[in-house]
């Protein structure tokens, strides 16, 4: 049985080289600019406008000047794009690509953390419904949430949904509580403390990356922790030569692909999230075709002010970082 892998590269063929000329040439057409995260697959990544994180592709679908958005990531990335930029049309190819963990709460769970911890403010990872975004105060991502917990004027916060980035703050921020909530990412759950220790036995020369989604048994091992971009730039300015990343394998493709010199690899079975793996060139062309799925902001939504509280709490992770357009 393997305990890690390298990752093997694929090649284009003629069929993909021609959906791919399809694909860019309907982008400009539309007016369209294509937005991959990381854990895309590579042939998607490969004709996308942008790859990033979850902030990082957040801030280019307030900013582009594009009309539409074509989002090849999970809804609520699609969704938060669309918090950021009404007016735009924003597009995501595969209907069901969800993210389970932020399944795994709702507005309801919010009201009783509330009620709970009175007058204590709430920050909610970006992986989360709008439902739930608009309960909250303060949205983050995984490259932003220790500093924005550590910017927010009390010493008692609210973290929802994911216990494990949770976990990082309170860890970054001993001199606050951080209240958890009982939610995980399944993908990066599933990595095995022991099963790590022994690929670090094998390779002692190895420096091991981590996303802040890893359960908190991971993260003592790791040498660094980061978001998908900070552990990808931190690989490209690093000296060592071997990093073992424990996150999805689109990184590690990634950086396989992109970062010469080095060696990659992932603990073995990768860590795959199937809802990122739905969005394929096929359905990516089908939906600049068909302008499908579109992301809409439903009439009651708009009236009972759920869409304007959402849209706070997400231009408060802005406002609070500073961040100057
Ligand atoms: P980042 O893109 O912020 O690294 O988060 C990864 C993730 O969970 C995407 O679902
Ligand atoms: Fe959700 Fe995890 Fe997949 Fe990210 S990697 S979309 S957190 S299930």
């Amino acid at each position: 049985m393997y305990k890690y892998i390298s990752v093997p590269q694929t090649q284009d063929n003629q069929s993909t080289q021609s959906i791919k000329a399809e694909i860019k040439s309907l982008l400009k057409k539309k007016n369209a600019i294509l937005l991959s995260h990381v854990y895309q697959r590579m042939e998607i990544q490969d004709i996308a406008d942008f790859v990033g994180d979850s902030f990082e592709l957040s801030k280019i679908a307030r900013n582009t000047p594009a009309e539409v958005i074509i989002f090849c990531g999970v809804h609520f990335m699609a969704e938060t794009a669309k918090l950021l930029s009404p007016h735009k049309t924003v597009l995501l190819p595969e209907e069901n690509a969800g993210c389970p963990m932020a399944d795994m709460i709702n507005p309801c769970d919010v009201e009783e953390l509330r009620k709970t911890h009175p007058n204590t403010p709430v920050m909610c990872y970006v992986n989360s419904s709008l439902a739930v975004k608009a309960e909250s105060d303060y949205c983050c991502t995984s490259s932003n949430a220790v500093e924005i917990a550590r910017r927010i004027n009390s010493n008692k916060i609210i973290f929802i949904p994911d216990k494990c980035l949770g976990y990082w703050v309170q860890k970054n921020l001993p001199e606050k509580e951080i209240i958890l909530f009982n939610a995980f990412c399944p993908t990066h759950y599933q990595i095995n403390a022991q099963r790590i220790k022994e690929i670090k036995q094998e390779l002692p020369q190895v420096f091991t990356l981590a996303h802040p989604e890893c359960e908190r048994s991971i993260l003592e091992l790791a040498n660094y922790i980061g978001s998908t971009s900070q552990m990808y730039k931190f690989a490209q300015e690093d000296k060592h030569e071997t990093f073992l990343v424990l996150s999805e394998l689109g990184l590690v493709e990634r950086m396989s692909r992109n970062i010469k010199g080095k060696f990659f690899c992932t603990p073995y079975p990768s860590p795959i999230c199937p809802n990122m793996k739905l969005n394929t060139l096929e359905s990516v062309l089908e939906c600049l075709k068909k302008d499908k799925y579109e992301i809409r902001i439903p009439e009651y939504g708009v009236k009972n002010g759920l869409f304007e509280r959402a849209e706070n709490t997400v231009n408060n992770m802005f406002e609070i970082l500073s961040y100057n357009f």
